[in-house]
Protein backbone atom coordinates (compact mmCIF):
# COMPACT_ATOMS: atom_id res chain seq x y z
CA UNK A 1 0.00 0.00 0.00
CA UNK A 2 1.69 2.77 -1.31
CA UNK A 3 1.86 5.64 1.78
CA UNK A 4 1.64 9.34 0.06
CA UNK A 5 3.78 11.87 2.00
CA UNK A 6 3.70 15.31 1.88
CA UNK A 7 6.73 16.49 0.32
CA UNK A 8 8.39 18.84 3.16
CA UNK A 9 8.10 22.38 3.08
CA UNK A 10 11.35 24.60 3.59
CA UNK A 11 12.40 27.78 4.10
CA UNK A 12 15.52 29.68 3.30
CA UNK A 13 16.46 33.34 4.88
CA UNK A 14 19.44 35.25 4.19
CA UNK A 15 20.38 37.47 7.34
CA UNK A 16 22.94 40.15 8.12
CA UNK A 17 25.99 41.61 6.49
CA UNK A 18 25.93 40.37 2.55
CA UNK A 19 28.65 38.75 0.86
CA UNK A 20 30.22 36.99 -2.50
CA UNK A 21 28.90 33.05 -2.14
CA UNK A 22 25.00 34.16 -0.32
CA UNK A 23 23.34 32.90 -3.74
CA UNK A 24 26.10 29.69 -4.65
CA UNK A 25 24.49 28.92 -0.85
CA UNK A 26 20.95 29.36 -1.12
CA UNK A 27 21.80 27.04 -4.89
CA UNK A 28 23.21 24.33 -2.96
CA UNK A 29 20.23 23.97 -0.43
CA UNK A 30 17.49 24.48 -3.08
CA UNK A 31 18.65 22.00 -6.06
CA UNK A 32 19.54 19.71 -3.59
CA UNK A 33 16.05 19.71 -1.78
CA UNK A 34 13.93 20.07 -4.85
CA UNK A 35 16.08 17.78 -7.04
CA UNK A 36 17.00 14.97 -4.65
CA UNK A 37 14.43 15.16 -1.86
CA UNK A 38 11.34 16.84 -4.19
CA UNK A 39 10.69 19.20 -1.59
CA UNK A 40 9.52 22.47 -1.55
CA UNK A 41 11.60 25.57 -0.97
CA UNK A 42 10.35 29.12 0.18
CA UNK A 43 12.63 32.39 -0.17
CA UNK A 44 12.17 34.70 2.82
CA UNK A 45 12.80 38.06 1.91
CA UNK A 46 15.17 40.17 3.80
CA UNK A 47 16.32 38.34 6.77
CA UNK A 48 14.12 37.29 9.57
CA UNK A 49 11.95 40.39 8.23
CA UNK A 50 10.42 38.00 6.34
CA UNK A 51 9.67 35.13 8.62
CA UNK A 52 7.98 37.93 10.70
CA UNK A 53 6.30 39.82 7.99
CA UNK A 54 5.47 36.38 6.17
CA UNK A 55 7.09 37.79 3.14
CA UNK A 56 8.12 35.06 0.99
CA UNK A 57 7.90 33.40 -2.46
CA UNK A 58 8.48 30.05 -4.08
CA UNK A 59 11.69 29.05 -4.99
CA UNK A 60 11.42 27.25 -8.17
CA UNK A 61 14.03 25.24 -9.60
CA UNK A 62 14.15 27.24 -12.35
CA UNK A 63 15.10 30.39 -10.23
CA UNK A 64 18.37 28.66 -9.05
CA UNK A 65 19.85 28.92 -12.36
CA UNK A 66 22.54 31.13 -13.49
CA UNK A 67 22.93 32.57 -9.40
CA UNK A 68 26.00 30.46 -8.41
CA UNK A 69 27.95 33.38 -9.71
CA UNK A 70 25.77 36.30 -8.60
CA UNK A 71 27.07 38.50 -5.92
CA UNK A 72 24.79 39.36 -3.21
CA UNK A 73 21.83 37.28 -2.68
CA UNK A 74 18.15 37.35 -4.48
CA UNK A 75 16.69 37.29 -0.87
CA UNK A 76 18.03 40.43 -0.06
CA UNK A 77 19.16 40.89 4.11
CA UNK A 78 18.50 42.66 7.08
CA UNK A 79 20.14 43.01 10.16
CA UNK A 80 16.90 42.28 11.86
CA UNK A 81 17.49 40.75 15.61
CA UNK A 82 13.34 39.55 16.74
CA UNK A 83 14.37 38.98 20.02
CA UNK A 84 15.90 42.49 20.67
CA UNK A 85 13.91 44.71 22.78
CA UNK A 86 13.10 47.37 20.42
CA UNK A 87 12.01 51.44 21.07
CA UNK A 88 12.22 52.66 24.39
CA UNK A 89 12.98 49.26 25.98
CA UNK A 90 9.64 47.35 25.25
CA UNK A 91 8.64 44.96 22.31
CA UNK A 92 6.56 46.93 19.88
CA UNK A 93 5.72 43.46 18.48
CA UNK A 94 6.33 40.17 19.94
CA UNK A 95 8.69 39.18 16.64
CA UNK A 96 9.66 35.87 17.78
CA UNK A 97 5.60 34.92 17.92
CA UNK A 98 5.03 36.22 14.59
CA UNK A 99 7.71 34.38 13.46
CA UNK A 100 6.48 30.90 14.85
CA UNK A 101 2.86 31.98 13.34
CA UNK A 102 4.54 32.24 9.98
CA UNK A 103 6.40 29.09 10.43
CA UNK A 104 3.06 27.63 11.77
CA UNK A 105 0.73 28.78 8.81
CA UNK A 106 2.74 27.81 6.02
CA UNK A 107 3.42 24.69 7.26
CA UNK A 108 7.17 24.59 7.61
CA UNK A 109 8.75 21.77 8.42
CA UNK A 110 12.40 23.76 8.24
CA UNK A 111 14.23 27.12 8.19
CA UNK A 112 17.42 27.19 7.15
CA UNK A 113 19.18 30.37 8.38
CA UNK A 114 22.38 31.53 6.19
CA UNK A 115 24.28 33.90 8.65
CA UNK A 116 26.88 35.35 10.88
CA UNK A 117 27.50 34.49 14.37
CA UNK A 118 24.13 36.70 14.93
CA UNK A 119 22.20 34.84 12.83
CA UNK A 120 22.95 31.74 14.62
CA UNK A 121 22.04 33.18 17.94
CA UNK A 122 18.57 33.85 16.56
CA UNK A 123 18.20 30.37 14.92
CA UNK A 124 19.64 28.95 18.10
CA UNK A 125 16.71 31.08 20.08
CA UNK A 126 14.02 29.71 17.34
CA UNK A 127 15.50 26.14 17.90
CA UNK A 128 14.78 26.43 21.39
CA UNK A 129 11.12 27.43 21.05
CA UNK A 130 10.56 24.30 18.78
CA UNK A 131 10.99 25.45 15.50
CA UNK A 132 13.06 23.18 13.22
CA UNK A 133 16.55 25.16 11.91
CA UNK A 134 19.55 24.38 10.28
CA UNK A 135 22.24 27.34 10.42
CA UNK A 136 24.94 27.77 7.23
CA UNK A 137 28.32 29.79 8.25
CA UNK A 138 28.74 32.86 5.97
CA UNK A 139 30.33 36.14 6.71
CA UNK A 140 33.34 37.88 4.97
CA UNK A 141 34.84 37.98 8.66
CA UNK A 142 35.78 34.47 9.42
CA UNK A 143 34.60 34.56 12.76
CA UNK A 144 31.89 32.35 13.36
CA UNK A 145 32.64 29.62 15.78
CA UNK A 146 32.16 25.44 15.47
CA UNK A 147 33.66 26.35 12.00
CA UNK A 148 37.26 26.56 10.61
CA UNK A 149 35.86 28.48 7.62
CA UNK A 150 32.91 30.91 6.75
CA UNK A 151 32.11 31.12 2.45
CA UNK A 152 32.47 34.85 1.85
CA UNK A 153 35.88 34.96 3.45
CA UNK A 154 37.98 33.92 0.28
CA UNK A 155 36.04 36.23 -1.71
CA UNK A 156 37.23 39.10 0.27
CA UNK A 157 40.60 38.09 0.73
CA UNK A 158 41.01 38.02 -3.29
CA UNK A 159 39.64 41.32 -3.03
CA UNK A 160 41.69 43.22 -0.60
CA UNK A 161 44.91 41.28 -1.53
CA UNK A 162 44.22 42.56 -5.02
CA UNK A 163 44.01 46.19 -3.73
CA UNK A 164 46.95 45.52 -1.29
CA UNK A 165 49.07 44.86 -4.87
CA UNK A 166 47.95 47.76 -6.28
CA UNK A 167 49.22 50.21 -3.14
CA UNK A 168 52.57 48.59 -3.65
CA UNK A 169 53.27 50.45 -7.01
CA UNK A 170 52.07 53.44 -5.67
CA UNK A 171 53.92 53.38 -2.74
CA UNK A 172 57.05 52.40 -4.35
CA UNK A 173 56.46 55.43 -6.70
CA UNK A 174 56.18 58.44 -4.16
CA UNK A 175 58.43 56.87 -1.47
CA UNK A 176 55.48 56.37 0.92
CA UNK A 177 53.52 54.59 3.71
CA UNK A 178 50.69 53.27 2.60
CA UNK A 179 48.55 52.25 5.04
CA UNK A 180 44.95 50.20 3.79
CA UNK A 181 42.18 49.38 6.27
CA UNK A 182 40.24 46.09 5.62
CA UNK A 183 37.01 44.87 7.54
CA UNK A 184 36.67 41.78 9.74
CA UNK A 185 34.54 43.31 12.92
CA UNK A 186 35.90 42.67 15.93
CA UNK A 187 38.23 39.56 14.22
CA UNK A 188 41.59 39.99 12.55
CA UNK A 189 41.18 37.41 9.60
CA UNK A 190 40.66 39.08 7.03
CA UNK A 191 43.97 41.43 7.60
CA UNK A 192 46.30 38.68 8.60
CA UNK A 193 45.44 36.59 5.22
CA UNK A 194 45.66 39.81 2.92
CA UNK A 195 48.24 41.51 4.86
CA UNK A 196 50.47 38.28 4.18
CA UNK A 197 48.94 37.57 0.45
CA UNK A 198 49.29 41.24 -0.36
CA UNK A 199 53.12 41.17 1.36
CA UNK A 200 51.94 43.78 4.12
CA UNK A 201 55.08 45.11 6.19
CA UNK A 202 53.08 45.41 9.09
CA UNK A 203 49.88 44.25 9.55
CA UNK A 204 47.63 45.32 12.84
CA UNK A 205 45.26 42.99 14.64
CA UNK A 206 42.58 43.75 17.36
CA UNK A 207 43.90 40.38 18.59
CA UNK A 208 47.50 42.03 19.26
CA UNK A 209 48.14 45.10 21.10
CA UNK A 210 50.16 46.99 18.50
CA UNK A 211 51.82 49.94 19.89
CA UNK A 212 52.46 53.15 17.82
CA UNK A 213 56.08 53.72 18.89
CA UNK A 214 56.82 50.12 17.55
CA UNK A 215 54.78 50.53 14.13
CA UNK A 216 56.97 53.67 13.69
CA UNK A 217 60.32 52.33 14.55
CA UNK A 218 59.44 49.44 12.35
CA UNK A 219 59.11 51.77 9.45
CA UNK A 220 62.59 53.88 10.41
CA UNK A 221 64.08 50.65 10.79
CA UNK A 222 62.73 49.77 6.93
CA UNK A 223 63.76 52.87 5.73
CA UNK A 224 67.47 52.78 7.32
CA UNK A 225 67.33 49.71 5.67
CA UNK A 226 66.78 51.32 1.97
CA UNK A 227 63.54 50.27 1.88
CA UNK A 228 61.64 53.72 1.15
CA UNK A 229 58.21 52.59 1.20
CA UNK A 230 56.44 50.54 3.77
CA UNK A 231 52.74 48.36 3.35
CA UNK A 232 51.00 48.76 6.54
CA UNK A 233 47.30 46.32 6.48
CA UNK A 234 45.04 47.32 9.64
CA UNK A 235 41.79 45.58 10.92
CA UNK A 236 39.35 48.05 11.22
CA UNK A 237 38.73 45.97 14.55
CA UNK A 238 41.98 47.62 16.15
CA UNK A 239 41.97 50.32 18.97
CA UNK A 240 41.30 53.80 17.88
CA UNK A 241 39.64 56.88 18.98
CA UNK A 242 35.79 56.76 18.08
CA UNK A 243 35.13 59.06 14.69
CA UNK A 244 37.88 58.52 13.12
CA UNK A 245 38.89 55.51 10.89
CA UNK A 246 41.32 53.15 12.14
CA UNK A 247 43.35 53.98 9.03
CA UNK A 248 43.42 57.74 9.40
CA UNK A 249 44.71 56.97 13.01
CA UNK A 250 47.56 54.85 12.08
CA UNK A 251 48.33 57.03 9.29
CA UNK A 252 48.17 60.69 11.04
CA UNK A 253 50.84 58.93 13.83
CA UNK A 254 53.29 57.74 11.24
CA UNK A 255 53.33 60.45 9.58
CA UNK A 256 53.54 63.01 12.99
CA UNK A 257 56.28 60.46 14.69
CA UNK A 258 57.72 59.83 11.50
CA UNK A 259 57.97 62.62 9.04
CA UNK A 260 57.37 60.36 6.23
CA UNK A 261 54.69 60.81 3.95
CA UNK A 262 51.92 58.93 4.22
CA UNK A 263 48.47 58.00 2.94
CA UNK A 264 45.77 56.16 3.63
CA UNK A 265 42.98 54.04 2.05
CA UNK A 266 39.48 52.18 3.78
CA UNK A 267 38.68 49.55 1.26
CA UNK A 268 35.38 49.12 3.04
CA UNK A 269 32.61 47.71 1.45
CA UNK A 270 34.23 46.47 -2.33
CA UNK A 271 35.22 43.58 0.11
CA UNK A 272 31.36 42.06 0.37
CA UNK A 273 30.65 42.87 -3.39
CA UNK A 274 31.33 41.41 -6.90
CA UNK A 275 30.87 37.27 -7.37
CA UNK A 276 32.22 34.67 -5.11
CA UNK A 277 35.83 33.18 -5.82
CA UNK A 278 35.83 29.85 -6.94
CA UNK A 279 37.02 27.98 -3.22
CA UNK A 280 34.16 30.49 -2.09
CA UNK A 281 31.23 29.00 -4.75
CA UNK A 282 32.31 25.41 -3.83
CA UNK A 283 32.02 25.76 -0.16
CA UNK A 284 28.70 27.72 -0.35
CA UNK A 285 27.63 24.64 -2.55
CA UNK A 286 29.14 21.95 -0.05
CA UNK A 287 27.63 24.13 3.09
CA UNK A 288 23.99 23.96 1.35
CA UNK A 289 23.74 20.76 -0.67
CA UNK A 290 24.46 19.25 3.22
CA UNK A 291 22.38 21.42 4.81
CA UNK A 292 19.39 19.83 2.77
CA UNK A 293 20.70 16.36 3.78
CA UNK A 294 20.64 17.33 7.26
CA UNK A 295 16.59 18.06 6.77
CA UNK A 296 16.00 14.91 5.09
CA UNK A 297 17.84 13.05 8.02
CA UNK A 298 15.91 15.38 10.53
CA UNK A 299 18.79 16.32 11.90
CA UNK A 300 17.88 20.14 12.96
CA UNK A 301 19.28 22.48 15.83
CA UNK A 302 22.65 22.57 14.40
CA UNK A 303 24.94 24.87 11.84
CA UNK A 304 26.62 23.12 8.94
CA UNK A 305 30.49 23.56 9.83
CA UNK A 306 33.69 22.50 8.22
CA UNK A 307 36.12 20.85 10.39
CA UNK A 308 39.60 19.56 8.66
CA UNK A 309 38.00 20.08 5.12
CA UNK A 310 35.33 17.40 6.33
CA UNK A 311 31.50 18.95 6.90
CA UNK A 312 30.04 18.17 9.99
CA UNK A 313 27.16 19.67 12.28
CA UNK A 314 27.79 22.11 15.43
CA UNK A 315 24.64 22.27 17.54
CA UNK A 316 23.20 26.08 17.45
CA UNK A 317 23.42 26.35 21.12
CA UNK A 318 27.08 25.85 21.01
CA UNK A 319 27.65 28.67 18.18
CA UNK A 320 25.23 31.67 19.09
CA UNK A 321 26.79 34.75 19.74
CA UNK A 322 30.21 33.52 19.97
CA UNK A 323 33.11 35.05 18.26
CA UNK A 324 36.07 33.12 16.43
CA UNK A 325 39.49 34.93 16.97
CA UNK A 326 42.91 34.99 15.80
CA UNK A 327 44.73 33.20 18.30
CA UNK A 328 48.36 34.92 19.27
CA UNK A 329 50.23 31.80 18.96
CA UNK A 330 48.56 30.72 15.86
CA UNK A 331 51.46 29.47 13.59
CA UNK A 332 51.37 32.02 10.23
CA UNK A 333 51.58 34.79 12.67
CA UNK A 334 55.21 33.20 14.28
CA UNK A 335 56.07 32.12 10.59
CA UNK A 336 55.46 35.69 9.71
CA UNK A 337 57.36 37.26 12.56
CA UNK A 338 60.10 34.77 11.18
CA UNK A 339 60.24 36.62 7.75
CA UNK A 340 60.25 39.79 9.57
CA UNK A 341 56.54 40.99 9.24
CA UNK A 342 55.68 43.36 12.34
CA UNK A 343 52.57 42.72 14.14
CA UNK A 344 53.37 46.53 15.95
CA UNK A 345 53.77 44.58 19.13
CA UNK A 346 57.70 44.48 19.13
CA UNK A 347 60.07 46.75 21.14
CA UNK A 348 58.05 46.34 24.13
O1 LIG B 1 30.09 41.39 9.14
C1 LIG B 1 30.50 41.81 7.88
C2 LIG B 1 30.84 43.28 7.93
O2 LIG B 1 31.21 43.71 6.67
C3 LIG B 1 31.95 43.62 8.92
O3 LIG B 1 33.22 43.27 8.42
C4 LIG B 1 31.71 45.09 9.06
O4 LIG B 1 32.29 45.62 10.23
C5 LIG B 1 30.19 45.16 9.11
O5 LIG B 1 29.72 44.04 8.36
C6 LIG B 1 29.58 46.41 8.52
O6 LIG B 1 28.21 46.37 8.86
P1 LIG B 1 27.11 47.12 7.94
O7 LIG B 1 27.00 46.36 6.66
O8 LIG B 1 25.83 47.02 8.77
O9 LIG B 1 27.59 48.52 7.75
Amino acid sequence: MSTSTKPKRIGILTAGGDCPGLNAAIRGVGKTAIVKYGMEVLGFNAGYSGLINCDYFELKESQLSGILTLGGTILGTSREKPYKLVKNGKKEIDKPEKIKQTYNELGLDCVVCIGGNGTMKTASMLAKEGLNVVGIPKTIDNDVWGTDVTFGFDSAVQIATDAIDRLHTTANSHQRVMIIEVMGHQAGWLALYSGLAGGGDIILLPELNYNIRSVCKKIESRYEENKPYSIVVVAEGITHPKGKSAALHVSEAIQTYTGIETRETVLGYTQRGGSPSAMDRILATRYGAFAAECIADGNFGSMVAIKNNEVTTVPLEVVGGKLRLVKPEFSLIDKARKMGVSFGDEFL
